[in-house]
C-alpha cells in the first residue's frame, strides 16, 4: 500500500468501443509526485487508460466509460469541470513528438496565451521557467525564436514537456515518450522525468520493461483490459505476486 496521497484514482472503470470493453473494473490508485508506469502487451488497454485521465477519448468514435476517474479527488467527468481546466491540471505528451510548425518559444508559451496571458514579460518568464524544467534551456537560449522543426527528435520531446509544464499542471501522462529516441536521448529525458517526478506526478506508458524499472516508483501491469498487479517497481519485478506478471517480466510473451 502506497501512503502518498492519490493524484489519480479509478474506481469500478470500465471503458471501450462500440461493443467491445477494453478496460475492464480498473480500481487504481496513483499516488503523487511518483513516477507510476503502466506496463503491458500491445493492445491490452494502457492507452485508452491513460487517456481516460484526462478526457482524451471522448471525442474517439463509439467510446464509452462506466465507473469513475478522480483527479486530486475531483471527478474527472463532473460536467461542471470544465475540460480546459481538467487538461491544464492533467497535461500529456505522446509517442511521437509533436511541436507546432511555430518557434520554439511560442510552442512554450502556448498553452498560457491560449488562457488569455498577454504579458511579454510574463510569457518570457513562463518560456524560460518551462524550458528550464524540461531541461532544455541551455540548448535552445539562444534560438528561442528558431522553427521548433529545428530540434532533434530528443529535444522535440523536451519541448513538448516544456509546453505541457507551461499551463501548470500537476499531472504529466507520458504515453511512449521515448519509442522513437536513441539511446542516449532517451538517457535524457528520462533524467528530466525523474527531476520533474519530485513536483509533478507522472504517469509513464512504456513497453520498455528496463525503462520502467529505471524511473518508475511504482509500475502496474495491465493484460487484456485488466489491471493485473500494481505495486513498487523493484518489488514487483524481484517478486510478482501474479503468474501472468512473471511470465511478462521474464519474456514468456508480450
Ligand atoms: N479509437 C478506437 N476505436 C476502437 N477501438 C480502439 C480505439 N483505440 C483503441 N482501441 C482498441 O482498444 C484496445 C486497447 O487499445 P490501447 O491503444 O489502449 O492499447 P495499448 O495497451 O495502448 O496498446 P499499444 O501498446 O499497442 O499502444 C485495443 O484492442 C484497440 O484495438
Ligand atoms: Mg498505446
Amino acid at each position: 500500500m502506497t501512503t502518498a496521497p492519490a493524484a489519480l484514482r479509478t474506481r469500478s472503470l470500465l471503458a471501450g468501443f462500440g461493443s467491445t470493453a477494453v478496460l475492464q473494473a480498473i480500481d487504481l490508485t496513483i499516488p503523487e509526485r511518483q513516477i507510476t508506469a503502466f506496463i503491458g502487451p500491445s493492445g491490452c488497454g494502457k492507452s485508452t487508460l491513460l487517456r481516460c485521465f484526462n478526457r482524451m477519448n471522448d471525442h474517439l468514435a463509439g467510446f464509452f466509460r462506466n465507473g469513475e476517474v478522480l483527479v486530486h479527488g475531483r471527478d474527472a467527468y463532473d460536467p461542471s469541470f470544465p475540460l480546459e481546466e481538467l487538461r491544464s491540471q492533467v497535461g500529456m505528451v505522446f509517442q511521437k513528438p509533436n511541436p507546432f510548425p511555430q518557434s520554439i518559444a511560442r510552442n512554450v508559451s502556448f498553452g498560457p496565451r491560449m488562457a488569455g496571458v498577454r504579458d511579454p514579460a510574463v510569457l518570457a518568464e513562463l518560456v524560460e521557467a518551462s524550458l528550464r524544467r524540461a531541461q532544455l534551456w541551455d540548448e535552445v537560449k539562444d534560438r528561442l525564436h528558431a522553427s521548433a522543426f529545428e530540434l532533434s527528435g530528443g529535444q522535440q520531446q523536451r519541448l513538448c514537456i516544456a509546453r505541457a509544464l507551461a499551463s501548470g499542471p500537476q499531472i504529466l501522462l507520458l504515453d511512449e515518450p521515448a519509442s522513437a529516441l536513441d539511446p542516449i536521448a532517451t538517457a535524457k529525458l528520462e533524467e528530466t522525468i525523474l527531476e520533474l517526478s519530485r513536483e509533478v506526478t507522472i504517469v509513464l506508458v512504456t513497453h520498455n520493461l528496463q525503462q520502467a524499472a529505471r524511473v518508475a516508483h511504482r509500475t502496474a501491469f495491465l493484460y487484456l483490459g485488466k489491471l493485473i498487479e500494481e505495486g513498487e517497481t523493484a518489488a514487483m519485478f524481484a517478486a510478482p505476486r501474479e503468474r501472468l506478471t512473471e511470465e511478462y517480466l521474464t519474456g514468456r510473451f508480450g
